[in-house]
């Protein structure tokens, strides 16, 4: 059996049944893994390990940890869109481990890992957040820099877009979403604007709603490079809640213990403060259980080089813990 034979993508059927969707286009933006160095310093997985990949995106980092496994080894990668999973696909095939791929949410971690006959793993990684070719997919909607449908679902089966929040919520629940998952001063101020604006006409474009914000913050719409855009914010708190970002995690640490080996270590890489906060909490409480042993007592973040090389890492941070 050929390495590309021991890959099995296990998809929903509609994906299976479009053959020519299978081709995957090799122009897609290049993501960079981030603290991919630091983490491979941290992790040893023997030949024969098992790593969950709980953010295969595009197999970046598994194509690294995947070098260390032999025949024996097993991978398995989670991921919600079908076009980073592909492109992970075509990278680890390169691998003489076995891989699987699973379209699914990270949040049903040991459902899915059991239906595959796994229940122990050695490593479990998850690398929050968007890949880089995430925020040029017009189909997702997520940049406020281009003119694209307000939808921000990285999983089309989930029913309710951002749009569907941004026309529907009330003021005062538009400006707590804003506020706590945004962590946006003027949260107030930009949801007035917001029910103002969808009073002329419904919001559905991602460039509608930059424009609100940044006239509510009384600030211009252009991209300015070494400033934060105006609407940054307020974009996070939607995707946030759109794709149900924290509930997932929580779901993905509750689970974690029960599922790695003695000495399996769990990593997470977070890119704003509400999730590294969940990760602190879940790695300090299961501490005090005696469940783990934490390994970064400080998150590790990225060098002055590797955000240099990669703009995206500038706000990551890295925790590990090591199953007892
Ligand atoms: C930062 S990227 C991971 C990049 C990867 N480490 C690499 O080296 O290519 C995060 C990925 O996680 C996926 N994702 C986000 N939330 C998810 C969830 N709840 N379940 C499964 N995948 C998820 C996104 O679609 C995205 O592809």
């Amino acid at each position: 059996m050929d390495a590309l034979n021991r890959i099995e993508l296990i998809a929903p059927r509609e994906w299976k049944t479009a053959s020519t969707d299978l081709i995957v286009d090799d122009s897609a933006v290049e993501h960079i893994p981030v603290l991919a160095t630091t983490l491979a310093e941290q992790i040893n997985l023997p030949p024969d390990g098992v790593m969950v990949d709980a953010t295969i995106g595009q197999g970046g980092h598994s194509f690294l940890f995947g070098q260390n496994l032999g025949p024996e080894g097993v991978i398995v990668g989670f991921d919600l869109d079908k076009n980073t999973i592909r492109r992970a696909q075509l990278i680890l095939k390169a691998l003489s481990c076995r891989v699987i791929l699973l379209c699914a949410n990270f949040s049903q971690i040991t459902a899915q890992l059991n239906k595959q006959g796994i229940d122990k793993a050695d490593f479990i990684l998850a690398d929050l957040g968007l890949c880089s070719a995430h925020l040029a997919d017009v189909e997702l909607g997520l940049s406020f820099l281009e003119d694209m449908p307000l939808d921000m679902r990285i999983d089309k089966r989930l029913k309710r877009t951002a749009a569907d929040i941004i026309n529907k919520a009330d003021e005062k629940s538009l400006a707590d979403l804003i506020y706590k998952l945004g962590q946006e001063r003027a949260s107030r101020r930009i949801a007035r604007f917001i029910v103002r604006g969808r009073q002329r006409r419904p919001v559905t474009t991602t460039s509608q709603l930059s424009a609100i914000v940044c006239k509510a913050l009384g600030q211009p719409q252009q991209k300015r490079r070494s400033k934060i855009h105006p609407a940054t914010r307020t974009f996070q708190a939607l995707r946030i809640a759109v794709n149900k970002e924290l509930e997932n995690l929580e779901k993905l640490l509750a689970a974690a213990p029960q599922l790695l080996n003695k000495n399996g270590r769990i990593a997470v890489i977070s890119f704003h403060s509400l999730e590294d906060r969940l990760v602190k909490n879940n790695f300090k409480e299961n501490e005090r259980a005696g469940i783990y042993r934490i390994i970064t007592k400080k998150p590790i973040v990225p060098s002055r080089q590797e955000i240099a090389d990669n703009r995206r890492a500038r706000s990551a941070k890295l925790r590990i813990a090591e199953r007892q």
